[in-house]
């Protein structure tokens, strides 16, 4: 039995000397259950059947995947490229592989040089999520119903979360916040996960059908839209959970603002234009079926993308651990962007 306590004391993810521990979010909110992961191809799996998930944290998980080849005296570039090719939209995952593989590459002992460096991550991470929260905060006003879309909270980054870091941080400074939850079909990150995090902390929410967002948008309910990221583009176009290019342009027909809350490592250079973005295809089973069963006709197909774009000028600012950057992205990302990812454009 899990005591009814913050999500972040459920954690989405444990090293655990030589172990790693993930939690199945496949399974949330029905069953709090733990995969131990003792191979890279038991993480590359978990990241691919979404048990673990989000931008950041898969990123981490395959940071420590690295970790567990290194252990085992086994390939890293190998391993790195199995991991790089689970899930192709999130830039996080191929930025924290490289960071591992720079570190243990000529280290006298790999092994150690790579767990060294996934823990930094790790850590990097919830002190990046932390100060996210704060900035993201001092913009939402009291008593506010935001709207999320998908899930950006612990389950998604290891903290406190992105986009739902905010809300949190909000809520632990007496704000009141209120959150509308989007559903996030067809996986249902948002009524399954983020409706669960939200109800763990005490934050006052409803979960919505994606399609009631613009007519709630547009009938006045909603004074900002916060969504997370899994990749932006050197000019600002943003790739996030697909069904987030709707809201930004509800958002922008009602005069809502929009905030994309993500860490640096989010950020892309080497992406110019959203349009460059690969968006993963998901299985068509996922939108033809639901719980299992199938609900489309036997003889119907699907088109399952995962992600979608959008345009940099529906953003009103993208928040991030090193301040709050607006338009026009391409020379205000720059400023925030860390030195070895301006290097790499
Ligand atoms: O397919 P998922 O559940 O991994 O998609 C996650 C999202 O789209 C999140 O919004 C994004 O990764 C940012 S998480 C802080």
């Amino acid at each position: 039995l899990v005591p009814n306590t913050t999500p972040e004391a459920i954690p989405a993810i444990e090293w655990r000397d030589g172990v790693l521990r993930l939690l199945d979010q496949a399974r949330l909110p029905q069953e709090v259950r733990y995969v131990d992961a003792r191979d890279v191809e038991a993480v590359s799996d978990a990241i691919r059947r979404l048990s673990v998930r989000g931008a950041p944290l898969i990123g981490i998980a395959a940071a420590y995947a690295l970790a567990l080849a290194a252990r085992a005296g086994g390939d890293l570039r190998a391993a790195a490229d199995m991991l790089v090719a689970t899930r192709p939209t999130a830039v996080n995952l191929r930025w924290a592989v490289d960071r591992v593989l720079s570190a243990a590459s000529g280290a006298a002992d790999p092994a150690s040089a790579a767990e060294a460096e996934a823990r930094r991550i790790h850590a990097g991470q919830v002190d990046a999520d932390a100060r996210m929260g704060e900035a993201g905060a001092a913009l939402i006003p009291d008593d506010a119903t935001v709207l999320t879309h998908c899930n950006t909270g612990s389950l998604a980054t290891g903290g406190i979360g992105t986009a739902l870091g905010v809300v949190k941080t909000a809520h632990a400074r007496g704000r009141r916040p209120r959150v509308l939850v989007g559903e996030t079909r067809p996986l249902l990150q948002g009524s399954r996960l983020t409706a669960w995090e939200l109800d763990r902390a005490g934050i006052s929410h409803d979960v919505i059908v994606d399609g009631a967002a613009a007519g709630l948008i547009a009938r006045g309910h909603v004074r900002a839209v916060l969504v997370g990221a899994d990749r932006i583009a050197a000019n600002g176009d943003t790739a996030n959970k697909v069904g987030t290019y709707p809201l930004a342009l509800a958002a922008r027909a009602h005069d809502v603002p929009f905030y994309v809350v993500a860490p640096v490592s989010t950020v892309d250079p080497a992406t110019r234009l959203g349009r460059d973005i690969t968006i993963e295809q998901r299985d068509p089973d996922e939108v033809l079926g639901f719980d299992g069963s199938r609900v489309a006709p036997a003889a119907s197909s699907a088109l399952n993308p995962a992600f979608d774009v959008t345009p940099a000028d529906l953003v009103t600012a993208i928040v991030t651990e090193r301040g709050v950057v607006r338009a026009p992205y391409a020379r205000s990302l720059p400023s925030v962007v860390a030195p070895q990812q301006a290097v790499a454009s």
